[in-house]
């Protein structure tokens, strides 16, 4: 029996995860710390201020904060009392070293170990949430086993399978739970034990346990089926443009198929976010360590489609562009990977305006929750004379001879589009604008 959890890395994962954990958990005392004592603050802070914007968070704060949940900065003294430990801590794409640029860092996750290695006086469950390659419990026990031979350390898998923007919900109803673990009778033992904290709200049916690598794995496969599906209509996106064939039309064709099915049928600008991308080539490398060379160039394919729809977007404009004899002034609307987050990691927004400042276009950004010290950092600049970061909608598009629509955010899907000039032409990367003259819809002629 649980009573004393903690929860290593406080951000989209850990935060949101850990929040519900502790309102369908009321017994269990829950404390989410991170090395980020700014992060911790925020957590603490106005809940109009938390570091994570999903809907629904701040309810579950609210009933949930300084009662059994908790935000520390004190690891030390949470891995002490807590009988189970997981870990979400960030596990990004290597960009030094042996596999740069394919292979998962793991350098947060064996700083997890050490530290748990470090200050644990007394047997702990340590659960894999993070996403990670397969084997990575052996490296984590072998960190434990060889710091700490006092007490016994069980590893469990559990991958979390949110979407930011429905994160509550996906944790509140989820389609399913995995646990990984052991077959031993202590890795059984452990099992149960976070089989009974999910099964206070989640029927027993839906969830799953498996051996830890089949758990480990099925993370990055899933994470790679989405994808894929992804790239698959964006790729024939493509042939639409070329057609007048329309993808909306197809997407339903084709997901009105029972055995395929209606979601992920969406055609976009590309997928972006912390994980699709990291996660597939993290698959890859793996794929290539173990010489399974044309299962990796399989699955390559699925993020190679994806730069390639980004490429294309954006020489549509600047095609357009030079079609025209209008000045290059354009607005961005919508920063974050996709709506109802404020998170802008791998967002297509950040490459597309990229491209655009080398081709000298003049560029306003607005995006209702990210905030402009973030899309700074995400162009890696602290001032552009041809960048501008609006407050309003409204400030944004006014001068602007084209608008590109990145993130499907209900505020633009509202906004009165006649109100724009007819001669600005309107690029939609997500098919959320109707009717209008001037307007290239990804996937349609
Ligand atoms: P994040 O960057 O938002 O949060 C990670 C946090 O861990 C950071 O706040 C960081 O300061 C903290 N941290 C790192 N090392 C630490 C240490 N040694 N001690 C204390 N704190 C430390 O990352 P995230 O989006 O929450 O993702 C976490 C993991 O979950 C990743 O493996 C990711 O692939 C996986 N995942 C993410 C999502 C998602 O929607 N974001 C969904 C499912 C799975
Ligand atoms: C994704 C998965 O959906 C989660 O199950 C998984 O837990 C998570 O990755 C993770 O491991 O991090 P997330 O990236 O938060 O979640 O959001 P998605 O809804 O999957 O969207 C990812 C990207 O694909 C977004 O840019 C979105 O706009 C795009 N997308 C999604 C499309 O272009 N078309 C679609 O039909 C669906």
């Amino acid at each position: 029996m649980i009573n004393d959890i903690c929860c290593i890395g406080a951000g989209y994962v850990g935060g949101p995860t850990m929040s519900v954990i502790a309102l369908k958990c009321p017994k269990i005392k829950v404390t989410v710390v991170d090395a980020d004592t700014e992060k911790i603050n925020r957590w603490n802070g106005p809940l109009e201020d938390l570091p994570v914007y999903e809907p629904g968070l701040k309810e579950v704060i609210k009933k949930t904060r300084d009662k059994n949940l908790f935000f520390s900065n004190k690891i030390k003294d949470s891995i002490k009392k807590a009988d189970m430990i997981f870990m979400a801590v960030n596990t990004p794409t290597k960009t030094e070293g042996d596999g740069a640029g394919m292979a998962a860092d793991l350098k947060y996750i064996e700083s997890c170990a050490r530290d748990i290695a470090k200050y644990a006086n007394s047997d702990k469950i340590i659960v894999e949430k993070s996403t990670v390659p397969i084997k990575t419990a052996e490296k984590i026990k072998k960190i434990l086993v060889s710091q700490n031979s006092n007490y016994k350390f069980e590893i469990l898998s559990n991958p979390e399978f949110l979407a930011e923007g429905t994160a509550i919900e996906d944790m509140s109803n989820p389609d399913r739970v995995l646990i990984g673990g052991d077959p031993t009778p202590s890795g059984k033992k452990a099992i149960v034990s976070l089989f009974e904290i999910y099964s206070q709200w989640v029927p027993a049916n839906k969830i799953l346990t498996t051996n830890v690598w089949s758990s480990e794995l099925s993370k990055l496969a899933s994470n790679a089926m989405l994808a894929q599906r992804i790239s698959s209509i964006n790729s024939l996106s493509a042939l639409c443009e070329k057609t007048g064939a329309d993808i909306e039309e197809l997407s339903k064709a084709i997901g009105m198929d029972s055995r395929i099915g209606s979601k992920f049928l969406k055609a976009s600008v590309g997928f972006g976010g912390s994980c699709f991308q990291k996660d597939i080539l993290n698959l890859v490398y793996l794929c290539k360590f173990y010489g399974l060379h044309e299962v990796a160039d399989y699955w390559h394919n699925v993020v190679k489609i994806n730069d390639y729809q980004k490429s294309r977007f954006t020489q549509k404009i600047i095609d357009y562009f030079l079609s025209t004899k209008k000045t290059k002034n354009v607005t961005v609307l919508g920063w974050a990977f996709k709506a109802n987050t404020n998170d802008s990691r791998e967002s297509p927004s950040i490459s597309i305006t990229n491209s655009l400042l080398v081709e000298e276009f003049n560029i306003k950004i607005y995006d209702p929750q990210v905030p402009k010290t973030k899309i700074m950092n995400d162009l890696g600049i602290t001032y552009n004379s041809n960048i501008k970061i609006c407050e309003t909608l409204e400030e944004s598009v006014k001068d602007s001879n084209a608008l590109l629509v990145i993130t499907e955010w209900d505020e633009f899907k509202d906004y009165d589009w006649d109100m724009i000039s007819k001669d600005v032409m309107i690029f939609d990367g997500r098919r959320i604008i109707k009717n209008r003259e001037k307007l290239f819809k990804i996937g349609s002629s």
